[in-house]
């Protein structure tokens, strides 16, 4: 069995889940703490978790508690002895910890762990730029964990060089320039290379789920295109200078990327409809899970689905239901009531009794 604990987490005061099987099913009234267990999951990967929430607001308020001090903890037992995750605030940061050793940073965690969600706030965000590129992003960061780093080095240096505005001449523009260079061109190398592994899972899926096109665009994609990008990015850079500083900010590169998704009949997924919507993000993330798995076998791997099955017709629905099942992934699903020819292997029903949530196994 492995285990999944909250302590003062959202609604939660003390409450163990323990699972064993891959397929979760999560029912409940609405405001019952359905999503905030899967939020808790979604902890046990870098970053703000499936609601970017301040880590302050997880913590449970109310009575006496001022929510600083929440702690999760995710328990496997594998075959090589138990891993235990813990993760908490400390001196206001989240801090994580495997088998009692304090990991340097979140982005460890995908050694072990890869974690990929779907909530209903995912199409109301997706027609802003910025939010779908984070998602694409994390997708990658999955894929090749090395890539968080480099983008990480990659927003460093972007500071660094409206930091030097001051002194548009300063030999150091260019240094900082040509090292963005180098890791812009790896970071694009790593999103095509994702983009590939999810196309080439997403031809596999067949049926009622369609088959997106994916997509990078934008002036830096355009500059990859050439020959000697690297050189080219680096000319544009210097010409763009002045035009930066003034503004602060850095008008072109791997952080302005749009990444798009559309439908086979064309439409970008913004303008589909509700369902078709729901279809391709789907289509998006069992294409992730498919692929997710097969780089990183040993890994655990878990599918967040938030609240997902509302807009699906019962053909889509029946899919879903065959396509999670044939997944090796861990897969928590939410919704308000039990599903009609699913059948999970374990159902976990939430009750709130005096403000506190509370979660009972039917099996
Ligand atoms: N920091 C917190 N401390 C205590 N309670 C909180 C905290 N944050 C959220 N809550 C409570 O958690 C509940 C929401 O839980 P959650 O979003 O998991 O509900 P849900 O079962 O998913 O509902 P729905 O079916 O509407 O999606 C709300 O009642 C909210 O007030
Ligand atoms: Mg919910």
């Amino acid at each position: 069995m492995h285990t999944l604990t909250l302590k003062d987490f959202r609604s939660y005061d003390r409450q163990i889940i323990s699972f064993n099987g891959r397929l979760n099913l999560i029912t409940g009234a609405n405001g019952s703490g359905k999503t905030n267990i899967l939020e808790a999951l979604s902890f046990f990967a870098p970053g703000k978790g499936l609601r970017s929430a301040s880590l302050a607001s997880v913590g449970r308020q109310g009575g006496d508690h001022e929510g600083d001090t929440w702690q999760l903890q995710l328990c496997f037992s594998g075959p090589t002895g138990p891993l235990d995750f813990i993760t908490r605030l400390e001196a206001g940061k989240r801090v994580v910890y495997c088998n009692e050793v304090r990991l340097k940073s979140q982005l460890a965690l995908s050694q072990w762990v890869s974690m990929n969600w779907l909530t209903p706030s995912l199409h109301h965000a997706w027609h802003q730029k910025s939010y779908r590129r984070t998602y694409f992003d994390r997708l990658v960061f999955t894929f090749f964990p090395s890539y968080g780093m480099l983008l990480q080095e990659y927003s460093k240096l972007l500071q660094e060089r409206i930091l030097l505005c001051e002194k548009p001449n300063h030999p150091w523009h260019q240094t900082v320039e040509a090292l963005m260079a180098e890791k812009a061109v790896h970071i694009f190398a790593y999103r095509q290379q994702s983009l590939s592994l999810l196309e080439e899972k997403l031809k596999t899926l067949g049926g009622l789920f369609p088959c997106p096109s994916l997509d990078m665009v934008g002036d830096f994609e355009i500059i990859m295109g050439q020959e000697q990008a690297k050189h080219v990015l680096q000319e544009r850079w210097a010409q763009q200078r002045m035009q930066d500083f003034a503004g602060r900010r850095t008008n072109m590169g791997p952080h302005i990327t749009s990444f798009v998704v559309s439908h086979p009949n064309g439409w970008e997924l913004p303008y589909c409809s509700t369902g078709e919507q729901k279809s391709l993000l789907l289509s998006l993330t069992m294409a992730w899970a498919q692929a997710s798995k097969s780089i990183h076998e040993s890994e655990f791997h878990f599918l967040l689905l938030d609240d997902v099955m509302a807009h699906l017709d019962g053909p889509h629905r029946r899919q879903l239901y065959d396509l999670l099942e044939s997944l090796k992934t861990f897969v928590w699903i939410t919704v308000p009531e039990p599903l009609e020819d699913f059948s999970p292997n374990h159902h976990f029903v939430v009750e709130k009794k005096g403000g506190v949530s509370e979660v009972r196994s039917l099996y």
